[in-house]
């Protein structure tokens, strides 16, 4: 039986009411371990900026960089839907270069979908992208690629200004054919209205319950990433007490010489080793 995750599987997990589990994932061993555990959905998230290559922001990651990530996790995934990012001005500056800029995660970094942020303004080039046979998924509230616009990472849409514009984007993105909305950092209430006024799947981070389905960051989630961490997140596992306890006993043994153990260790007849000179 086919139990892969599609696209498809999205709509139809909204219609029956069950909830989306989406989770970043960056290399094969979290990947497969995300993976195993059941997870719907692995992001790819541009993110990675700040969690693998320690910037404080997304900015700098480039198309090669995805590609090279997406590569491992595709490689991992045996059920999960995997969600490329597509980064900072890999689809602003002409519909061609954001079709081409798309289809180079699909063909070489291995995606099943691609995710870009940006509402009303994307809207056309999210067409072309879904013309192009290339599934795509919206990214709108929070969209961090706009930290310097926005002036932080805040929450959006507390006025009245801000929240239509987010309901507009929303609808602008369905329009134009994604098949789910990333919905990020806003208050729950305009989640609500937003959930109303279209019918694609809303995957919240930071944006309360009512979400068909919920993202986070995995290093945020398991307590390996300390730098920023924003309200919303929830440290399910603390690994980075784990790993720096693990780190500390490996020292002491290597010091006290009980590792590597005979267990550890490769043997030789000891009428080799006598013969040598
Ligand atoms: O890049 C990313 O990890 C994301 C999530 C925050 C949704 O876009």
């Amino acid at each position: 039986m086919n139990n892969k995750f599609t696209i498809k599987s999205f709509q139809k997990a909204k219609d029956e009411g069950r909830k989306i589990s989406m989770l970043t994932a960056y290399d094969y061993s979290m990947a497969k371990i995300l993976d195993e555990a059941g997870i719907d959905s692995l992001l790819v998230g541009d993110s990675l900026g700040m969690v693998v290559q320690g910037h404080d922001s997304t900015i700098s990651v480039t198309i090669d960089d995805m590609i090279y990530h997406s590569k491992a996790v595709t490689s991992a995934a045996k059920r999960a839907l995997v969600i490329v990012d597509m980064p900072f001005m890999s689809y602003h500056t002409s519909i061609t270069e954001a079709v081409h800029n798309a289809g180079r995660l699909m063909k070489e970094g291995g995606a099943h979908a691609i995710k870009l942020e940006g509402g009303v303004e994307f809207a056309e080039i999210i067409r072309q992208i879904v013309r192009a046979q290339i599934p795509v998924m919206g990214h709108i509230g929070l969209t961090p690629q706009s930290v310097h616009m926005f002036g932080g990472f805040k929450v959006q849409g507390r006025s009245l200004e801000q929240a239509q514009k987010i309901v507009d984007d929303a609808k602008a993105l369905e329009e134009a054919g994604v098949f789910a909305i990333t919905l990020e950092c806003v208050p729950e209430k305009l989640t609500k209205v937003i959930g109303k006024a279209v019918n694609v799947p809303i995957i919240g981070i930071g944006a309360g319950n009512d979400c068909d389905g919920q993202v986070l960051v995995s290093n945020d989630m398991l307590g390996m990433y300390s730098d920023f961490s924003p309200k919303f997140v929830k440290q399910f596992a603390n690994l980075s007490s784990g790993i720096k306890e693990a780190v500390e006993t490996y020292i002491k043994e290597i010091n006290d010489k009980t590792f590597p153990a005979k267990e550890h260790t490769f043997m030789i007849d000891e009428e080799v080793i006598n013969k040598l000179y």
